[in-house]
Formats: structure tokens, C-alpha cells, sequence
């Protein structure tokens, strides 16, 4: 389903608020060590990402952090979600993406692969709708749970399995065993601090696993022969 809807300035400038805080989060966030390690990691692999007029397909692109690092090299950005804002150029699922075959060179899906119901089916859409040579980024969780939507969490190698079909991919851990457990234990205090002082329930903050390692994936579908390497 195509979707064509306008914003307020008011719902833009919430959603700008919010791309802001996760592409340059503030030290005194939960997740800034995660973040802020994810805004590196996908600012090397855009910069990495050859071509100047790219095809961008954001799935999950409710809001959009990370379309700044591709700066002027965008020709088409495609922003699909279940979920319609203004940003949302298409309402679909990832599991079934309305794209047509081989169209996209860049795609990505951040905050992502936890939210599918059936992330191996996400995956091979990806795959179809990418040029040979596409590039994928994504994230996949490994974190506590924070909201009731998330349906899995992930090991290097679970994404390795949902992305058998790429040929080469990537894994980078966004933070170190220590930097979960830092993590972790900020999400713990900040949980506190609000909980104390009723301004909000806990609601799903499941704060019983530490988070060790967040992961991002690189994947380049046309290099079939190459060995899958971590
Ligand atoms: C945590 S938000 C991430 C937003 C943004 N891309 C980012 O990186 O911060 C996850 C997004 O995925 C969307 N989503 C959840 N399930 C989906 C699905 N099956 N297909 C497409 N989008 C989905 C949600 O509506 C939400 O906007």
C-alpha cells in the first residue's frame, strides 16, 4: 500500500526531536554507549557504500536517524513501516515489501530485526528487492526488552542464519561485554530514578538480561561464492 500523508510541523518537529536523540544522543541517555556506537558503525559502512546517486529502501523508517549519513548522495529514499508518519512513504510490512526486484542499492532496517514476526521471510525480501551488490545494514537485539512489539532477540549466530542467503556479512558488536554491563545498569538506575519518582510505570523494561553485545550487519548479495565470515 502506497501511503501520501502530510505532517504538522508539530509531528515533525517530534520526530526530528527524535532522530536527533538517536543519532547524537546525550550522555546522560541509558543507551548512549549503543547509539552513539551505532551512528560509527553505520557512518563507516555508508561511507563505504559505493556510488553517489544511491536508492535508499528504509524499512521500519517511522523515523529516519541515520538518512543524514548518507549526505547528498540520495536519489530515492523509500521509507516503509507499519506504522504511517509523514515520513512513511510506504505502509507495509517488511515481510512483504510492495518493491519491485533488484531496484534498491542501499537498504536498511534499523532497530529492526527484533520486530518481525518472521525475520528469515524479511531477509529474503531484502535479498529480492536488492541490486547485486546491494548493500544491507541492520541491527538485531540483544538487549533487555523495551517495548511489548519485539519478537526476538539475537546471537551472531542467529543473524547469520536469517541472512544465509547474502554472501558476505559483517558483524559488529555495539558495545563490549563491559559496555552491556554499563548499560545495563544505567537502564537499571534510570528505571529507578523515574519509577521513585512516579513520573512513569516501568512498563516492559525486562531488566533481568544484561545487554553484552548489539549487532550490525553488512551484506553484499551479489558476491555469492564468498565465505560467510563474522
Ligand atoms: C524502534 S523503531 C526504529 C525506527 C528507526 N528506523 C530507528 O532506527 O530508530 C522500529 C520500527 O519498525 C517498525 N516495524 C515494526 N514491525 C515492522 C514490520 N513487520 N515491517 C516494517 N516495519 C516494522 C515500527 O513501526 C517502528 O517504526
Amino acid at each position: 500500500m502506497v501511503c501520501c500523508t502530510s505532517m504538522t510541523r508539530v509531528q515533525r518537529t517530534e520526530l526530528s526531536k527524535i532522530e536527533q536523540t538517536r543519532l547524537y544522543p546525550r550522555l546522560t541517555n541509558p543507551n548512549f554507549l549503543v547509539l552513539r556506537a551505532r551512528r560509527l558503525i553505520f557512518e563507516r559502512w555508508i561511507k563505504s557504500v559505493p556510488g553517489t546517486s544511491l536508492r535508499v529502501l528504509d524499512i521500519g523508517g517511522r523515523y529516519q536517524p541515520y538518512r543524514p549519513l548518507f549526505g547528498n548522495r540520495i536519489k530515492s529514499y523509500i521509507a516503509c513501516d507499519i506504522l504511517s508518519t509523514g515520513l512513511v512513504d510506504v505502509v507495509a510490512r517488511g515481510e512483504s515489501l510492495p518493491v519491485r526486484g533488484e531496484h534498491i542499492r542501499c537498504s536498511d532496517l534499523h532497530a529492526g530485526f527484533e520486530y518481525f514476526g518472521q525475520p528469515i521471510e524479511a531477509s529474503a525480501q531484502v535479498h529480492r528487492v536488492l541490486k547485486p551488490d546491494g548493500v544491507f545494514m541492520s541491527v538485531a537485539a540483544f538487549a533487555p526488552r523495551f517495548v511489548d512489539e519485539e519478537c526476538w532477540r539475537f546471537t551472531p549466530g542467529g543473524i547469520r542464519t536469517t541472512l544465509s542467503q547474502f554472501s558476505a556479512v559483517e558483524i559488529a558488536p555495539e558495545t563490549s561485554s563491559i559496555g552491556g554491563l554499563l548499560r545495563a545498569s544505567n537502564l537499571w538506575l534510570h528505571w529507578l530514578v523515574r519509577f521513585s519518582w512516579g513520573q512513569k510505570s516501568p512498563r516492559s523494561y525486562d531488566l533481568s538480561l544484561p545487554e553484552l553485545a548489539c549487532t550490525g550487519t553488512r551484506v553484499r548479495p551479489s558476491d555469492e561464492q564468498r565465505p560467510v565470515h563474522g
